[in-house]
Order: structure tokens, then C-alpha cells, then sequence
């Protein structure tokens, strides 16, 4: 079995619970163009980018806009979501997420992040977090969405890594299915029955240590 060097986690639903202020920051939105949404079709939302997000939204609402519309609701959108993560604290780091992170660092795991937001970096910062991972990569340094691998493998690239040692931690069904087109190994944050395609699934970072994630193949560089 591969040996397991490097972690790579998403943010939004794995580290930081921030998909109900992109929830609320899009209901917003909609409701100012007249139309409203429900929390299940915001799961559909999540792992998706800004630009598909809107599409979606736009396609509930039965509306069509022009590109320079769309340029204008989405800058509207992410306005309101910046308000609310600038205001974000260390205390709304997900349980367990900084302890395991940590751990990884500790035994040699080497540690990246990869997610689809373009405000990461705020994020990591506000949380105070950004020292927890060796490489960033982000919304802002990748051109194709999940479950296209590219921001995974940028990460395993950036950790001099290859993508057979590398286990992604994500909420979203179509991270997970980046990780796999990434032949990456996946331990899946949520319901087993919707992330039926990672190796391992979880309820949250606070459920997994290094005994654990070692059934996905031995750990490389463990400090004695
Ligand atoms: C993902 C979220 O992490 O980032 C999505 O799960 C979000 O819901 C996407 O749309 C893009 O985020 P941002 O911050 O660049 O608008
Ligand atoms: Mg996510």
C-alpha cells in the first residue's frame, strides 16, 4: 500500500463551517431579486465556485442574466460574505480540525490546503491558522472548478508529492471526485451514503488521529 506523506484539506466544511455564511450571503441575493431558496438546495452549493454558484442560483429563480450582470451580483454576493468572515474568530475552527492539522505536522505529514475560495486566505488568517499548512492553494490560483484535480494536484506539486501519497480531506461530493481523478486517497467529512465515494468517512476532523487514518496505508516520516 502507498505510504501516506501529505494531507491536503479543503476549508469550507472541513475546517471552518463557513457554508452558512455563503448560505445566508446568497439567500440575501435572491431574495433581493425576488425569489427565495431552500437549505437543500444550498448543499448543492458547496465545493462549487462563486461564477457555478450563481448560475445555479439564477437557474432556481427562473432568471437569465447578461455576463456583465452576473460580474455585478456575484461582487454584490461576496461583499456581504466578506463582512461576515472578517468578523470570524479562532473559536470557529471546527472541532478537532486544528488538533488533528497539528498532529499531521508533528509526525512529518507534510500539510496543504486546497480549496475553491478565492477568500482563503482572509479566512485562515481571521481563524488564525494560516502556520498550519505548508502550501495554499486556493480560488484564486486555479482555473478549473472540482471535480476537475487540478487544485489538488497543485498542492501535491507545491509539497513535492506524489498524488499517490497524498490523502484529500473534503465535504463536497465533487471534491471527493476530484481526489479520485487526482488518484488521491479521500476520507470524506459528512454522510457516508453522499460521499459514497471516498475510502473512509467521518463526521468530522474530531473523529480521526493518526491510528486511524493509518487503515489507508502506512505513515511515512512518523517522529519517534
Ligand atoms: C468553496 C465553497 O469552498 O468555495 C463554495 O464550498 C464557494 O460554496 C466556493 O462558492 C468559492 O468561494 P468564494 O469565497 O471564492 O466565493
Ligand atoms: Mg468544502
Amino acid at each position: 500500500m502507498n505510504t501516506i506523506e501529505a494531507c491536503i484539506f479543503d476549508l469550507d466544511g472541513v475546517i471552518v463551517d463557513t457554508a452558512v455564511y455563503h448560505y445566508q450571503a446568497w439567500k440575501r441575493l435572491a431574495n433581493e431579486l425576488g425569489f427565495d431558496f431552500t437549505e437543500e438546495d444550498n448543499e448543492k452549493l458547496k465545493g462549487v465556485s462563486r461564477v457555478a454558484s450563481l448560475n445555479l442560483i439564477l437557474g432556481w429563480g427562473g432568471l437569465s442574466k447578461t455576463e456583465t450582470e452576473k460580474e455585478e451580483l456575484a461582487t454584490r454576493k461576496n461583499n456581504w460574505y466578506v463582512d461576515m468572515i472578517t468578523k470570524m474568530t479562532p473559536a470557529e475552527v471546527l472541532p478537532g480540525a486544528r488538533e488533528f492539522v497539528e498532529s499531521c505536522k508533528q509526525a512529518g505529514i507534510k500539510t496543504a490546503l486546497g480549496s475553491a475560495s478565492k477568500n482563503s486566505a482572509t479566512i485562515l488568517d481571521k481563524v488564525g491558522i494560516s502556520h498550519l499548512f505548508d502550501v495554499v492553494i486556493d480560488g484564486n490560483k486555479v482555473s478549473k472548478p472540482k471535480p476537475d484535480p487540478e487544485v489538488f494536484l497543485k498542492g501535491a506539486e507545491d509539497l513535492g508529492v506524489k498524488p499517490q501519497n497524498c490523502v484529500v480531506f473534503e465535504d463536497a461530493i465533487a471534491g471527493i471526485e476530484a481526489a479520485v481523478n487526482g488518484g488521491m486517497r479521500s476520507v470524506g467529512i459528512g454522510s457516508p451514503s453522499t460521499l459514497a465515494k471516498a475510502d473512509l468517512v467521518i463526521s468530522g476532523l474530531d473523529q480521526i488521529n493518526l491510528e486511524k487514518l493509518s487503515v489507508l496505508g502506512p505513515i511515512s516520516h512518523v517522529a519517534g
